[in-house]
């Protein structure tokens, strides 16, 4: 495996895009391949199999076109499958989980709030990590059915009505710590910041992810040389343009764009 293979990112669509910022940020130089499975979002309220198949698939994808590290970039595959695509594929898998750590760590009266699909918020691992990390604070799930749709159709300012109805539970919570444990969700932080105010701290999983491919990469000796930026290649697999309009609303940098399911069969 040569270090100037892409790193390989994938996320049940867009979201994951927020974790390639900050992956990009902190390691400009490297090359990444990000697939959005766009046709199949939400993830939230699909079967575990479901998840763990196409979690396979997408990775399998991923090595095909010669990635050197995978990055899960959805908490809820991350739930569902990381442990599934690991027994299965030899190459460092990284997955993102909701940010518990460090808002127990950095709340000041123990009162967090997360919001997650509903599959993360109803899982064994949420519970796991509030137990290892969280057990001093009160912490409040709340689960957010379609928001990941509106993010994915880019529909945003229309609907913050929605968005609304999930952050005022928490407000009477009286929580000081906001954990935004889906990757889709910092697309609308501006927006959850006109409802929450200045007093409650957001955190994000984006940036703890980059620094700990940027150690795994280290210890492999995996990471690229320091020449030249590296290139960004985003796949889709939804056929419909609204999926690219998107994206490149999304990541307006230049980036190659590309539909999955147009590629070229691979010949042996
Ligand atoms: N970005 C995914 C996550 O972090 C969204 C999952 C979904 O598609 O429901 O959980």
């Amino acid at each position: 495996m040569t270090s100037q293979a892409p790193i390989g990112i994938f996320d049940s669509g867009v979201g994951g895009l927020s974790v390639l910022h900050d992956i990009h940020r902190l390691l400009p130089h490297e090359n990444i391949t990000y697939i959005a499975d766009s046709q199949h979002a939400p993830y939230g309220n699909r079967s575990t199999h479901f998840i763990q198949k196409r979690s396979l698939e997408l990775t399998q994808a991923l090595i095909d076109k010669g990635c050197k590290l995978i990055v899960v970039a959805c908490n809820t595959a991350t739930t569902e499958a990381i442990q599934h695509i690991r027994d299965q594929v030899d190459l460092p898998i990284i997955g993102v989980e909701p940010a518990i750590k460090p808002a127990a760590r950095y709340s000041k009266n123990r009162k967090i709030g997360v919001l997650a699909t509903q599959r993360t918020t109803d899982s064994k691992r949420i519970r796991e990590l509030i137990e290892l990390y969280a057990d001093h604070c009160e912490v409040s799930l709340q689960a957010c059915p379609g928001l990941v749709e509106i993010i994915e159709s880019n529909d945003q300012p229309t609907n913050l009505h929605l968005l609304e109805n999930y952050l005022q539970p928490l407000l009477e919570k009286d929580i000081d710590a906001l954990v935004l444990g889906c990757t889709h969700y910092p697309f609308i932080r501006e927006q959850i910041e006109q409802i929450i105010g200045n007093d409650i701290t957001i955190h994000e999983t984006g940036k703890p992810v980059a620094e700990q491919i940027n150690r795994v990469m280290q210890q492999a000796n995996l990471a690229n040389k320091k020449t030249k930026i590296g290139t960004i290649t985003i796949y889709s697999s939804s056929d419909s343009t609204d999926s690219h309009t998107t994206i490149s609303k999304l990541w307006p940098n230049p980036a190659i764009l590309k539909n999955l399911n147009e590629e070229e069969p691979k010949h042996d």
